[in-house]
């Protein structure tokens, strides 16, 4: 017991575990997730409605869809590429959860809307080329290691048409500045996310305060299984995400806000990411 608490409180280094895969496919946690992304009073797994339609709006105004060839990458339930598709786009959803991937096809056969979704791993697989735009929408850029981050920038511009963007959004500095270092624990920890029946879940959270990166890890210790959840996150201001992208060979980055593409405000919040290759 000692060793598994001293261990599960210790301080990890940056980035050094990954449970990304776990965390989207175990079927228990996947389920949960689906109705957090479809809740629409959350924004735990997805945007709010109001939100994303700001986005698509902006997105379109700026980088008309109707004919365009997109593809989504984390797609989850669909509910970025269903409203492309809707404005005309030829999309693509790409995304590892097969549960997220299902609610997502069925959506769009009752909306008659033509999306090809697939199953792939963004990091591992082969992606589709000739893109006029490609999204990564919550975060999703965030969650990753130095060097995966450094793969996708490079995986994505190979997916690219010359004159075609790569929009994604990244969490800011300022809202690492709210985030403070707790432990906590719980029976059925978030009204039993983790797992279905009893457990007990611990949470802490680290902050690397030099290099903006936070992680919230989990412990669930069920009857008969225990396990870890990594949750990292790598904050942004405009400046450091911009010598990212460039460094990964873009030739320009605009920053804009995430719901209504102007300016970012600055503060505690998101923002959107438009790179040129
Ligand atoms: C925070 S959710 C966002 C989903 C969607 N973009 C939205 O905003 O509604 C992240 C999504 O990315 C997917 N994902 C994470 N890493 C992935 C990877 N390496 N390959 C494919 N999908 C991945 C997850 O399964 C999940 O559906």
């Amino acid at each position: 017991m000692y060793e598994v608490i001293s261990e599960f409180l210790a301080r990890p280094a940056p980035f050094s575990i990954s449970t990304t895969e776990q965390l989207w496919t175990d079927p228990h946690i996947a389920t949960e997730m689906l109705r957090f992304h479809l809740d629409e009073t959350s924004d735990l797994a997805s945007r709010r409605p109001g939100v994303i339609d700001a986005f698509v709006d902006w997105l379109d105004r700026r980088h008309p869809l109707s004919g365009l060839t997109v593809a989504d990458l984390g797609c989850g339930p669909g509910l970025y590429a269903s409203r492309y598709a809707q404005r005309g786009a030829k999309v693509t959803g790409l995304d590892f959860s097969a549960n997220s991937l299902a609610y997502a096809r069925k959506a769009a056969d009752s909306a008659e809307l033509s999306i090809d979704y697939r199953r792939a791993d963004y990091l591992k697989d082969e992606l589709p080329s000739g893109q006029g735009l490609v999204t990564m929408i919550y975060g999703d850029f965030c969650a990753m290691a130095p060097e995966a981050r450094k793969l996708i920038l490079a995986k994505v511009k190979a997916m690219l048409r010359p004159d075609g963007i790569f929009v994604f959004d990244v969490f800011s500095t300022g809202m690492f500045d709210e985030l403070s270092e707790e432990t906590i624990f719980a029976p059925r920890l978030m009204n039993g996310f983790w797992a279905a029946g009893d457990y007990v879940g611990f949470k802490t959270t680290h902050l690397y305060s030099n290099e903006a990166i936070g992680l919230d890890r989990y412990l669930i210790a069920a009857p008969g299984r225990t396990f870890q959840v990594y949750n990292w996150m790598q904050y942004y201001t405009p400046a450091s995400i911009t010598e990212e992208v460039l460094a990964g060979g873009y030739s320009s980055v605009e920053i804009v806000d995430f719901a209504t593409g102007g300016p970012w405000p600055g503060g505690a919040s998101a923002f959107a990411v438009i790179a040129r290759p």
